[in-house]
């Protein structure tokens, strides 16, 4: 499977279009990440004043996000597919792409996300667009939650730490699953579900000081993905449904077994604690030591553990974009950042210019290791270099550097099939065509093989073009991969 990947939240736009509802994604300002300026929420607090925090702090409970007429909001057109969907599917089929990853807004289907009926509007727009996919072969990926939690539940019921919010994603499940019964096959449930608790984004208040919290948090979440497994395959057997995990490569910085153990500790709590929950169904030793030390004993009904364990996933799918180090000693070394995840620099790799480390190799040991350790079939739904592009007076894109970085993985991904024989299905890269970035709001790092005009200030007509890594992935696509000359 060859293909392309968006969410919704940064690609759609159309934010109260067809009977939409906000999403917390709607109310998250653009930031600067070069210059580490973050997104931010402005918030009503409970005495009745605003105060602004920025995405990733600790938000206080009680705090309600709200959309603030004086702000710009990059969601609110992102780069319009909303409008744009039968022109930008043609493009897909036009470089040769036989896969689309796209998510479903929770809040076009039930706008405040717990409604008793589902918004018909919102339905038939994704029916429309599997359909268009379909007429050109094109199958689609479908995300069924990538960090698009309903601001109502966002904000009267603290997102995913309730069951209140899981209740209600469930009920969503139900209802796009059977809609799209015989149009969707692929299914994926959470995206990068490992990085989800963090963050405001999906609802969570107080989730770095109430570790409770974000505890609870990830075992709704675990639960959401696992009951969406057991609908999707009891509405149709044909049903193939994967995990998503924000996936980088991790290394020890150094062959100091302090620093090997370091790495150990770091990897499961960043990844391998969330890929084996939902490929084994059930929370691993280092975990329950973990969540024992620190006291903490999760809400949990009857019959919650044994859903966990009947709902595993058909196939492993994650998003890779760099690798990073850790020591016994990390004072001692400089930082990396990633997306939404830190590490220590690694003197062997170059950075983007957003300052994520490039590591093409680090795609084949994870290949490697995920398969090595599950044994199901795997997916890279995310893969690709958000950097600044320049349009010529001609209006080409001549983006060499995403060409290079393209081939190099895609080379790695063909020696993890042909020598280490991993059961490698399917490549979306991420933000085929240029969307608003998650990080950092901006839209200035770009990702895609099909340019957006659009700028950080909203200017630009959104008309669609094909930079030059549109004819590469088109040749790479169109030769399954076969031809990868630059
Ligand atoms: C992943 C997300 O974290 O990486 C995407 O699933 C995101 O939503 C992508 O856009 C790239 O990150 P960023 O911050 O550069 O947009």
């Amino acid at each position: 499977m060859w293909g392309g990947a968006t969410a919704a939240n940064q690609y759609e736009g159309g934010y109260l279009s067809g009977g939409k509802g906000l999403a917390v994604a709607d109310t998250l300002t653009g930031g600067d990440g070069i210059h580490g300026i973050p997104r931010t929420f402005v918030c009503e607090m409970p005495d009745g004043t605003r105060a602004v925090f920025g995405a990733r702090d600790d938000i206080p409970a009680g705090a309600k996000a709200i959309v603030d007429p004086d702000t710009y909001y990059p969601s609110h057109i992102a780069t319009d597919f909303y409008h744009h969907w039968k022109e930008d599917i043609a493009m897909f089929a036009e470089m040769g792409m036989n896969t689309f990853r796209l998510s479903i807004n929770w809040t076009r289907i039930f706008p405040n996300g717990d409604d008793e009926e589902p918004n018909e509007e919102g339905l038939e727009f994704y029916e429309n667009v599997f359909k268009e996919c379909h007429k050109y072969n094109i199958e689609p990926l479908v995300t069924l939650y990538h960090f698009d939690c309903p601001l109502h539940l966002a904000n009267e019921y603290d997102g995913w730490v309730s069951r209140h919010t899981l209740d209600a994603f469930e009920k969503f499940c139900r209802t796009v699953l059977t809609r799209y019964k015989g149009l969707v096959k692929w299914w994926l449930t959470i995206n990068e579900i490992n990085i989800n608790g963090n963050f405001m984004m999906n609802g969570i208040h107080e989730a770095i000081s109430n570790k409770k919290n974000y505890e609870q948090c990830m075992f709704h979440l675990f639960l959401g993905g696992a009951k969406a497994v057991l609908l999707a395959h009891e509405i149709d057997p044909e049903n193939k449904v994967g995990l998503m995990l924000n996936h980088g490569a991790t290394y020890p910085y150094s062959c100091n077994p302090d620093d090997v153990m370091e790495e150990i500790k770091a990897a499961h709590n960043y990844k391998w604690f969330y890929g084996d929950v939902q490929c084994r169904g059930f929370y691993p030793e280092y975990k329950l030591k973990e969540l024992e030390r620190e006291g903490i004993v999760l809400d949990k009904e009857e019959g919650d553990d044994e859903i966990l364990k009947k709902g595993v996933v058909d196939f492993f799918s994650f998003s890779y974009y760099s690798s990073s180090t850790y020591a016994a000693h990390p004072e001692e070394h400089e930082e990396s950042e990633s997306n939404m995840t830190r590490g220590l620099s690694n003197p062997y790799l170059k950075k983007s210019e957003w300052g994520w480390t490039v590591d093409p190799v680090g795609l084949r040991v994870n290949l490697n290791q995920i398969y090595d350790r599950y044994h199901i079939p795997v997916m890279i739904v995310e893969n690709g270099l958000g950097a600044l592009d320049t349009v010529e007076e001609d209006g080409t894109i001549n983006d060499t550097y995403r060409i290079q970085y393209m081939h190099d993985h895609i080379v790695q991904m063909k020696k993890a099939i042909e020598e280490d024989g991993v059961d490698l299905i399917g490549y979306t890269p991420w933000g085929h065509i240029d969307l608003v970035s998650a990080g950092t709001g901006e839209m200035r790092k770009r990702y895609g093989f099909i340019y957006v005009n659009k700028d950080d200030e909203g200017n630009g007509d959104l008309s669609r073009s094909r930079k030059n890594s549109f004819y590469y992935m088109q040749k790479v696509y169109k030769s399954n991969g076969e031809d990868l000359d630059m």
